[in-house]
């Protein structure tokens, strides 16, 4: 049980109608996905309002549907029973503030322009031997995903990750006031989704609202590597805050890295966090990944847990798909190596990507490829933050380079030695007959640049072998 009918109508100050279960098993907000004995609020979506779908979640063994009073006699179908509130999406808050009232978890809230979802799983996995984790599904960090994280939180649960994002000012704050933190950490502050922010700087203090939802006695964790770690430890204290830890690669930061070794598949690392000494496997490549680890291996300490099977668990860290998963696949003359990055790009996080793939060791005759694609959302200094790729292309060592969109042409500009074409579409066919034994191919772009098409492409017709 996750929710007695009771304690939600106490908690959301609903009025029941028809034959009530005594319980719910869990929350939903999507009736094509929604679990038997969970409870379905209909929430307004983009597209939908899920309103419409309550008959839906009900034929779907929904156990009882939560909507708003103007829409009661509008309901279409056999809807089975409702709770009936003024307005759904502040009664899931209330539910999720009741969740938090009930709790005695430790809890955790991850901000940043980049690597949020990343350290959150791997707070998942690192907290895991040290009791029950409750953690955000997938990217679930906006003002809906955050109440509907917090309401799904089991009472039991010993410890809670929360993914807390946004696209403007004023956004996390009334979502991490109602999360109320022990811990609150900002992986790095980036250009990303600079639409809303005239500058980087006003990135860093809208992340900073991470803060406002402290509690007491709290923690504020912040990089040190971060070229704002200043500003945002500013930000902190002019907040009330005094603990404040810092993690990174940086001599001075509390959690740091003292020595690592990249593997092809893996991270090795020598670390102290908060004075221990530490020796960690990372299971996931990537300097970025260590870095998030940092974070993570600090939070355990400050949340009580275990360390050292904090330390142990992230050996069995693994790429996400879209994010650093790796496959090898068969090209006419051999096996190459595929590193999937199609999930998302920016500066930030493209730069991570190529230093991934610098790090990747090549066979004989191998190459290192990079397919970059454009990195949307960055604003009027666009074309600026492509073209000044071609360093890290050039500093890396990067053998061959294919980019696909209007953006990065600009890029295409600064370093002739690459192939450009508009589309994805145009590059597939080139890249697939290029490759070769031994070849590392690394993709990224933003998502809307599709370049989960390549992906579905080269694992198509390279037949995965791991
Ligand atoms: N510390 C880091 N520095 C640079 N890049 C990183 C870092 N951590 C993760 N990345 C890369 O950034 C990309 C996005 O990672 P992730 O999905 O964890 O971010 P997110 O903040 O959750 O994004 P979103 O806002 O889409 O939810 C991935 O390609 C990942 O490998
Ligand atoms: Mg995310």
């Amino acid at each position: 049980m996750l929710w007695s009918v009771d304690d939600m109508a106490k908690a959301m100050d609903a009025r029941l109608q028809g034959d009530m279960p005594d319980c719910v098993t869990g929350i939903s907000i999507d009736s094509r996905t929604i679990g038997p004995g969970e409870a379905y609020f209909a929430i307004l979506g983009d597209v939908h309002d899920g309103h419409k779908f309550v008959a839906a979640a009900h034929g779907n063994g929904g156990a009882v549907s939560v909507v708003s009073a103007d829409w009661v006699d509008r309901l279409e179908g056999e809807t089975g029973p409702l709770m009936i509130v003024d307005d759904v999406l502040p009664a899931l808050e209330k539910l999720g503030e009741a969740a938090r009232a009930r709790s005695k978890a430790k809890i955790i809230a991850v901000t940043g322009s980049v690597g949020k979802t990343t350290t959150k799983e791997a707070l998942r996995t690192a907290l895991a031997p040290s009791g029950t984790v409750h953690a955000s599904d997938k990217s679930f960090n906006n003002h809906w995903g955050v109440p509907l994280t917090l309401a799904r939180m089991p009472q039991q649960a010993d410890f809670g990750v929360f993914e807390i994002g946004m696209n403007h000012p004023n956004e996390i704050s009334p979502l991490v006031k109602m999360v109320r933190p022990h811990i609150a950490m900002i992986t790095i502050v980036a250009a990303v989704h600079l639409g809303a922010f005239d500058s980087v700087d006003g990135i860093a203090k809208a992340k900073a609202e991470i803060f406002d939802g402290l509690e007491p006695d709290g923690h504020a964790l912040i990089n040190a590597d971060d070229k704002r770690f200043d500003m945002q430890v500013a930000f902190a204290r002019a907040k009330g805050i005094s603990n404040i830890v810092s993690f990174g690669e940086a001599k001075t930061a509390d959690a740091r890295i003292e020595k690592l070794v990249e593997h092809g598949s893996c991270s090795c690392l020598t670390a102290t966090v908060l004075g221990h000494d530490m020796v960690v496997k990372i299971g996931a490549p990537g300097r970025h990944i260590a870095q998030n680890v940092m974070a993570v291996l600090a939070s355990c300490e400050l949340a009580g847990a275990d360390l050292a099977k904090a330390g142990l668990a992230m050996a069995s860290l693994g790429a996400v798909k879209g994010r650093g998963q790796q496959h090898i696949l068969q090209s006419p003359s051999g096996p190459y190596r595929l590193i999937d990055e199609s999930y998302n790009a920016n500066p930030t996080s493209m730069r991570a990507a190529l230093a991934l793939l610098a790090a990747a060791q090549v066979k004989a005759r191998g190459r290192r490829i990079a397919v970059m694609g454009d990195m949307l959302e960055l604003g009027p200094t666009s074309a600026q933050m492509h073209a000044d790729l071609a360093e890290d292309i050039k500093k890396l060592g990067i053998d061959k380079v294919y980019l696909a969109g209007p953006e990065m042409k600009a890029l295409h500009k600064r370093f002739t030695n690459s192939i450009h074409a508009n589309t994805i579409d145009d590059l597939i066919a080139p890249i697939a007959q290029d490759l070769r034994e031994g070849d590392v191919l690394m993709a990224k772009a933003s998502f809307g640049m599709n370049f989960a098409k390549l992906i579905d492409h080269l694992l198509d017709i390279g037949a995965s072998e791991s």
